[in-house]
């Protein structure tokens, strides 16, 4: 069974879920996607979605209990919107780090512009013991462009995601064209949703994985799809995902 470990399924706190009915059927929908483990990742993301820990915990419990009966194992994480304070705020505990030993942050960048310094300010994050994980790095117009410019990212091994429905092409062909780059290039360490409702935003992660496993063989999907998506959950080293033709990373 797959793990999902972003999506903004969690009700009423951002873009993605605005009832709790809404969560239940997008819930059912996962199950039949074969997603058996789910990390809700709210935004966390100032003047836009400020997001109190405390209040999304508070919303999870009761979700957790609504879906009691669903054969789905649930957990709650956060994705935050990078700014240069990204250190502090996670210092002062502004953020949900996902899985057991609070290892690994999910991090989403502008779409249309890298922010300067964005190395350093995720460098200043691992100096307090919080692996930043690149969210989405296909849909971002710089990245479509010329992926070389994730170059220091990549060799400070930082973690991304592709999104699934990047992988299948309904985000459209730029978006499915870098994906596939940074899959061939072995700089995506897991797939995930990234789903914010079950009609227009949805899982498909059977059509992901049966593409990937297509192009790159059962070892990759698994890779993507569970093994590394576990190990984020166990706070666990991630394995290293072989690009086109079993390659690390051509950038290196
Ligand atoms: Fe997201």
């Amino acid at each position: 069974m797959y793990i999902d470990l972003h999506n903004h399924l969690l009700p009423g706190v951002d873009d993605g879920a605005a009832k709790i009915s809404q969560t239940l059927r997008g819930l059912e929908t996962a199950v039949n996607e074969n997603v058996g483990v789910l990390c809700f990742t709210p935004h966390i993301w100032e003047g836009r979605f400020p997001n109190e820990p405390g209040k999304l915990r508070e919303v999870f419990e009761r979700v957790k209990e609504a879906a009691a009966s669903l054969p789905i194992e649930l957990h709650l994480g956060s994705e935050v919107f990078y700014s240069n304070g990204l250190a502090e705020e996670h210092m002062k505990g502004a953020y949900i780090p996902i899985g057991k030993k609070k290892r690994f942050l999910l991090v989403e960048l502008s779409t249309s512009v890298m922010p300067r310094g964005v190395a350093n300010g995720l460098y200043r994050l691992m100096l307090q013991g919080v692996e930043p994980v690149l969210a989405h790095p296909e849909r971002y117009l710089y990245v479509q462009k010329d992926p070389k410019c994730l170059l220091e990212l990549a060799q400070a091994q930082v973690p991304m995601q592709v999104t699934t429905q990047s992988v299948t092409g309904a985000f459209g062909s730029a978006a499915q064209k870098a994906a596939m780059k940074l899959l061939d290039l072995g700089l995506i360490s897991f797939i995930a949703s990234d789903a914010h409702n079950p009609e227009t935003r949805p899982f498909v992660f059977r059509e992901a994985v049966r593409i990937i496993n297509r192009k790159y063989g059962h070892t990759t999907a698994r890779l993507l799809a569970i093994d590394n998506p576990r190990r984020v959950l166990e706070g666990d080293n991630l394995l290293p995902v072989p690009g086109k033709g079993g390659k690390r990373s051509a950038f290196q």
